[in-house]
């Protein structure tokens, strides 16, 4: 630039230079200021006024070659300097505007140039930012290669389900990553085939859903791949417990049905000629019908309860008139074992319950401290409250469970021991049941036990129940 400017000076100076001394001699023609005649003293003079006049012309071309340089010159110098700040990404640089139209377009459109880059800076940023909380916040890990294989992006849940950290990993090639083989191959797969897999790997305790597809560009160029992992361990769990929970319906119902069918078919034959056995075998047909009911209720029972909307009618009642009412249906049993039953003083004690559901809870409960008893214990009912809760204890001198039992207890057709169970004539389906309905209320369930000594039931209840 400031060759250019010294030589359009040069350029300028010279110009003038020739342009005044012109005129200087076009004048002194016309004025007759040199006269060839004269002697040589006079020319003398006249060389030397010549001589002055050509300095001072000179001087003075110098000046106005500067000045009118500069004229044009700094409205350019200052956008140039706008435009090297731009460049550097000052967005927020502006050339001053000097009133004249032609030199201030050029600095307005260099000040709109600045402004429209400001604002395509800030879209950029938020674009940027709205991306990063996306892919932070998406709940799957996230993976992305470049071209060549290398990582050019990752997010915080793939961090932590491999427990890499960015620094590590932007730039490795995806095989210096160390990441299990099966996951390897699917994006050596994506980059192979350029197109997109997806499968189900275990990782440790984890099962996650790989997904990798090729990024294509805009314009249909290839820019790497992306892999996507979305941990799917609950699907598989609720997936087990689906698969669980048909072998078990299937197996329960099919027990009652096998026995109904042979002792029918064992009649048909011919049995049924006998008085006694055809007696003795119609009484084993209906208690196995019984309890094909039994099952069919419980089941209808348990998927009414977990049906969206099960509506719970809430009333306000002392827990004593649903515990006396709990014991008044199970009172059979208690005196067919000579049991009996002590609790504290909880006649005081109010809470808000569907008082049929609580009911039916303290009947399992009370039930099962029966059944899993032996003769002549006590069953001990312990009631305390709190300001928010009243918390409900049945405890037995009983069988008891063993520890590792406990944490299945509550899963439906879960049962300690098969056979004495189905003995006692159950289903697997009681405790399922008083857990949804506790739950239902907006409470909970708690269990402690000790073989040879007994258990303890605890249900937890929001005094005024959240539903
Ligand atoms: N008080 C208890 N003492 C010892 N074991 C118990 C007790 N209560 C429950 N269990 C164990 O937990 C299992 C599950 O109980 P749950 O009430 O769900 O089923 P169930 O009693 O077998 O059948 P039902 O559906 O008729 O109640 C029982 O089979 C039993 O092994
Ligand atoms: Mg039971």
């Amino acid at each position: 630039m400031r060759g250019f400017y010294s030589r359009l000076f040069i350029a300028f100076a010279v110009l003038l230079f020739i342009l005044l001394t012109g005129l200087g001699v076009v004048l002194g023609q016309f004025f007759h200021i040199v006269d060839i005649k004269a002697d040589a003293i006079v020319q003398r003079k006249y060389s030397l006024y010549l001589f002055v006049l050509i300095v001072v012309t000179y001087i003075i071309s110098l000046f106005f070659a500067a000045r009118i340089i500069k004229h044009f010159t700094k409205p350019i110098d200052s956008v140039a300097e706008t435009a090297e700040k731009i460049a550097s990404g000052d967005y927020l640089a502006r050339t001053p505007l000097v009133q004249d139209a032609q030199q201030d377009r050029l600095a307005l459109s260099i000040n709109q140039i600045a402004r429209n880059l400001h604002e395509m800076s800030i879209m950029r940023g938020m674009e940027k930012e709205r991306l990063k909380t996306l892919i932070e916040s998406m709940g799957s890990g996230l993976l992305m290669f470049g071209r060549e294989g290398s990582v050019n992006l990752l997010n915080g849940v793939f961090e932590n389900t491999f427990g890499y950290t960015k620094d590590e990993l932007i730039g490795k090639p995806f095989k210096d990553i160390g990441l299990p083989t099966n996951i390897e191959k699917i994006i050596e797969d994506v980059f192979l085939t350029e197109e997109a897999q997806e499968k189900q790997v275990k990782h440790g305790q984890t099962f996650l859903s790989v997904y990798g597809a090729p990024v294509i560009g805009k314009h249909g160029n290839w820019l790497g791949i992306i892999v996507v992992l979305h941990d799917i361990t609950e699907l598989i769990r609720l997936e087990e417990v689906r698969k669980d929970f048909v072998a078990n319906v299937s197996h329960e119902l099919r027990t009652p049905i096998t026995s109904i069918k042979g002792f029918t078919e064992t009649l048909l034959d011919g049995a049924m000629a006998e008085q006694n056995v055809l007696k003795e075998f119609l009484e084993i047909i209906q208690k196995e019908s019984n309890r094909l009911q039994l099952l069919v209720d419980d089941l209808l029972e348990l998927s009414g309860i977990e049906r969206e909307g099960f509506d719970l009618h809430i009333s306000k009642v002392t827990v004593a008139e649903v515990i006396q009412d709990a014991i008044n249906i199970v009172s059979g049993k208690l005196i067919r074992k000579d049991m009996s039953i002590e609790m504290n003083d909880f006649s005081q004690i109010t809470f808000e319950v569907d008082r049929d559901r609580l009911i039916q809870v303290m009947v399992n409960l009370l039930s099962n401290a029966i059944n899993y008893s032996k003769e002549h214990t006590t069953i001990r009912i312990n009631i305390t409250e709190s300001d928010r809760e009243v918390i409900i204890e049945v405890k037995d001198e009983g069988i008891g469970i063993k520890q590792d039992e406990l944490p299945r207890l509550f899963e439906r057709f879960y049962r300690v021991d098969r056979a004495r169970s189905r003995e006692s004539g159950g289903t697997g389906l009681g405790l399922a049941i008083v857990k949804h309905l506790i739950e239902a209320h907006g409470g909970h369930v708690a269990v402690e036990s000790e073989i040879g000594v007994g258990t303890s039931f605890f249900i937890v209840l929001p005094k005024g129940s959240e539903k």
